[in-house]
């Protein structure tokens, strides 16, 4: 097929969501991945009412055979693999460092980091053999701030941009790109648990210089313009997203 295809972990909710009916709108085949049968084939008859070709495909980001099989079933199925969103994420376990133990970091960090690096490892398989493609990592304000009393979940997200840039230079030269968009506070379900009550929500908007949290559809805008050819020349990038917060 000529149409291109691109691949969203964690893409039934949220941030991945707005990504697959980006996607879609913009012409591309989706295919959508997560942990949840049916929500994944409801977005994909979304998708496909939308026009696109779409496919749903379970797979857990922390096990490599899911992962693996994942990234072959996207090219048995449509022959390629033109973008890869990794975008499936966990706030963990949020608290002081002194309340932090291996579980809590393990349930952050086999997401967010293991995910992402096992999701590249196998992505870039593809890629590189056919000498073209554009990787999207999901890091996060907190990527490269400090954040109190969310510590592990900042640490995993300097690790996605560690990652990221580490990756796009090992391949840069191949005409495969690697980059990654760092959201500041978006109205998910993910920003709703973090934050816990409508206070805390309110005070961490309050932070954010355009006194407003994104809406994941302009968290989707900037994952499109990296994963095209418009944004050709940029690779190893991390985009902030996050209504002034990173230049304050
Ligand atoms: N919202 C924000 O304020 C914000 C800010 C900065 C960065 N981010 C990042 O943006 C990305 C998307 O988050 P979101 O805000 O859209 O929240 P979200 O709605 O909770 O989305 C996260 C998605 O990842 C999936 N996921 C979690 N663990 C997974 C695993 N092991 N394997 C496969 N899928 C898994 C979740 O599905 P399950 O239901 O299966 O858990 C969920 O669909 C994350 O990487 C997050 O860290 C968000």
């Amino acid at each position: 097929m000529s149409q291109r295809v691109v691949l969203i972990t964690g893409a039934l909710t949220g941030i991945g969501r707005a990504a697959a009916l980006g996607f879609a709108r913009a012409g591309h085949a989706v295919v959508i991945s997560g942990r949840h049968e049916e929500t994944g084939e409801a977005l994909a008859a979304e998708l496909r009412d939308l026009g696109a070709e779409a496919a749903f495909i379970r797979a857990d980001v922390r096990r490599e055979a899911e992962v693996a099989g994942l990234v072959d079933q996207v090219v048995a199925r449509f022959g390629r693999l033109d973008a890869a969103i990794n975008n499936a994420g966990t706030e963990g376990r949020p608290g002081p460092v002194t309340e932090q133990d291996a579980e809590s970091y393990a349930a952050t960090f086999d997401t967010n980091v293991l995910g992402t690096l096992l999701s590249m490892k196998h992505e870039l398989r593809v890629m590189l053999a056919r000498g073209s493609g554009s990787i999207v990592n999901i890091s996060s304000t907190y990527g490269h701030d400090g954040a109190g009393g969310a510590s592990v979940y900042s640490a995993s997200k300097h690790a996605v941009e560690g990652l990221t840039r580490s990756a796009a230079i090992e391949v840069a030269a191949t005409g495969v790109r690697v980059n990654a968009v760092a959201p500041g506070p978006t109205d998910t379900g993910m920003l709703d648990r973090f934050t816990g009550t409508a206070e805390r929500k309110a005070g961490l908007t309050a932070g954010v210089p355009m006194r407003r949290v994104g809406e994941p559809g302009e968290i989707a805008n900037a994952i499109l313009f990296l994963a095209s050819d418009q944004a050709s020349f940029t690779t190893g990038q991390v985009l902030s997203v996050d209504g002034g917060k990173s230049a304050a």
